[in-house]
């Protein structure tokens, strides 16, 4: 049996240990493992490459993803999974494992149309915005990157009794946003999934001020409604009558090595995607729920919405007093 791996849409740290799960403990149980480079276009392109135990050696640290990835508009096209399913087919490709977002789950269900080999996703990508999974593979290390930026910010803030607003990645998703901004005790977290309400966010920040609170940081997902870091600094200087800093972390989030925590994870969803190959299983996404390893239908994956953790967004007020 031959099985395809790729990794596709926004790299994320610990793509690469779950390329080396899949690679090892697929042939170590006979299979046969091709990857394709360049993501979902690599199969158009037709950018296969024969992958052995050794190919994967030395890169269960690295961050990126040895296979490079991409974001295919020709894939997104009916015509263009056609042709992937023709040269998955005429490539001998009885299976396909996709290491990617929710764009790449959707991608999966479209191939699924056109091409009878078995699809499997892995959630992979630092947004942690993919439903059937408590964490997405990345979404750790780009957090713990935010946190130890933070953590040096915090030297000129307290220095000068500062209010900063740093910007985090995550598109359509509050995840970092918050896990950063309780794990550095800021003041306020901002959205997408929540209202956000500048006007009683300076309240408070005044408010603390006169208390004796001194330095200050928000922390703004890339997607708040609200806009950019940079537009709510405008506002909120003028709302609390003094100058914001503005801070956006941007792409070192994403690289650098793997967390532990994105390292194990990885391995275990992608040993277990060899084990769906193995059992016949098609059309899932493999997941990590309470710490066990759970299948979710693909079409699930980008369809049901992955709340973020209101219980912990809900104690930000009483900590941030
Ligand atoms: O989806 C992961 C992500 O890092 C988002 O948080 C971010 O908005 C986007 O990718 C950036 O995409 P690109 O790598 O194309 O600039």
């Amino acid at each position: 049996m031959k099985v395809g791996v790729l990794t596709s849409g926004g790299d994320s740290p610990g793509m690469n240990a779950a390329i080396r799960a899949v690679v090892r403990v697929g042939i170590y149980n006979g299979l046969e493992i091709v990857g394709i480079l360049g993501g979902l276009q690599g199969i158009l392109d037709r950018r296969f490459k024969e992958m052995d135990a050794r190919s994967v050696a030395n890169i269960i640290h690295r961050g990126g993803t040895i296979l490079t990835t991409g974001r295919s508009r020709e894939f997104r096209t009916e015509e263009g999974q056609k042709k992937a399913a023709l040269i998955l087919s005429d490539e001998g490709i009885d299976a396909l494992i996709a290491i990617g977002g929710n764009g790449t789950m959707h991608a999966l269900t479209k191939l699924q149309q056109f091409w009878s080999g078995h699809v499997i996703g892995l959630p992979g990508t630092i947004d942690n915005d993919v439903y059937g999974t408590d964490y997405s593979i990345g979404f750790d290390t780009a957090v713990n990157n935010a946190i130890d930026a933070v953590d040096k910010m915090r030297d000129t803030a307290q220095s000068f009794d500062r209010i900063f607003l740093v910007e985090v990645m995550g598109r359509e998703s509050g995840s970092i946003a918050l896990h950063v901004g309780i794990a550095c005790g800021a003041e306020a977290i901002l959205v997408p999934e929540t209202p956000t309400d500048l006007r009683y966010i300076a309240d408070r920040i005044v408010k603390g001020r006169r208390r004796g609170k001194g330095f200050v940081f928000i922390v703004v997902a890339e997607g708040d409604e609200a806009g950019n870091a940079v537009a709510i600094s405008k506002k909120m200087s003028e709302l609390v009558g003094e100058n914001c800093r503005v801070s956006v972390l941007g792409y070192i989030q994403r690289g650098g090595n793997p967390t532990r925590q994105d390292r194990i994870l990885a391995t275990r969803l992608g040993a277990h995607a060899i084990r769906c190959v193995l059992d016949g299983k098609t059309g899932i996404m493999v997941g990590e729920i309470d710490g066990r390893l759970v299948e979710t239908a693909l079409e699930d994956t980008f369809t049901k919405v992955k709340e973020i953790d209101h219980r912990l967004l809900a104690l930000l007020e009483p900590l941030s007093i």
